[in-house]
């Protein structure tokens, strides 16, 4: 038997991975998670592909080699929507990456008129055309991508007063257009998900969290990790780091959320020569 409780990275842009941080914590309370947001370069919603490609790839082999875990969650869509070939090819460890539930959508909605709400890569992605493809080929998918959305999501954790008016600005194309279902197509977004139903009561709003939880579920258990319980001088403690500076705020609901060790502005981390 291994002698940890196992350890996942988790990596986002910013906060939005900590909506799949709390569904696979829930399944999963035992297991360590470093978090990882790369705020220094948020939102990826509207960087080069490149850019994206180079900095996740970075990343993840900096904390491969530094903190050896067992498996990686990109808790990001913009960059799973791009990058997981290239990251797969990059690393040695198993990578789970989030993408939109469009899958889902195709599934439950009625109306057969479905909303794609992410950010303005994203909806941009050919991965996107391919999923809808496969699973919601009968289905009028409207896509709207959003970086005021992302903003909102990192300015409600740090304790800022949301602009209401503006999000339902944002959303306005579901609601003319009798949309029943809409997928949370940025990690970020589940963080809204109380204002998005009170500004759309009749929408279904999708996210994938669960299903990440489920599947990390499923990974460990197929790599023989997923032994609990373990003794408690063998559990993991959950860590968070931030390539920027993270307010006051942010980091008391980390603590609030289960991390005992928070670092940010980690600018050295781009110091390491992920090709060394
Ligand atoms: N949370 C990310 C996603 O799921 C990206 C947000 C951003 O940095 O634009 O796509």
């Amino acid at each position: 038997m291994k002698k940890h409780a196992p350890r996942i990275l988790l990596l986002d842009s910013g906060v939005g991975g900590l909506s799949i941080y709390k569904s696979i914590k829930h399944l999963l309370p035992h297991i360590g998670v470093l978090y990882v947001g790369d705020n220094d370069a948020l939102p990826y919603g509207e960087k080069s592909d490149d850019f994206i490609l180079n900095r996740v790839i970075h990343i993840t082999r900096h904390y491969e080699l530094h903190y050896q875990p067992d498996l990686v969650v990109i808790a990001c869509n913009t960059a799973s929507t791009l990058a997981l070939p290239d990251l797969r090819s990059a690393t040695t460890i198993p990578i789970i990456g989030v993408v939109p539930a469009i899958k889902v959508a195709g599934e439950i909605s009625r109306s057969r008129r479905i909303g794609l709400l992410a950010t303005p890569a994203t909806v941009e992605r050919l991965y996107i055309d391919e999923l809808q493809a496969s699973f919601a080929d009968d289905c009028n998918m409207l896509r709207v991508g959003s970086s005021h959305m992302v903003e909102m999501a990192e300015a409600k954790l740090s304790g800022d007063n949301l602009d209401m008016d503006l999000l339902k600005r944002e959303i306005e194309p579901f609601l003319k257009n009798d949309i029943d279902t809409v997928v949370l197509g940025c990690t970020h977004f589940p963080l809204l998900h109380e204002e998005l139903q009170s500004l759309g009561p009749n929408i279904h709003w999708i996210d994938s969290s669960t299903a990440i939880a489920n599947r990390v579920q499923h990974l460990l258990k197929a790599q023989s990790l997923f032994c609990a319980p373990y003794p408690s001088s063998h559990t993991e403690i959950d860590s968070a780091e931030f390539t920027a500076e993270i307010s006051d705020t942010l980091n008391k609901k980390l603590q609030q959320l289960g991390f005992s060790k928070i670092q940010d502005n980690r600018k050295e981390l781009f110091n390491f020569n992920p090709n060394a």
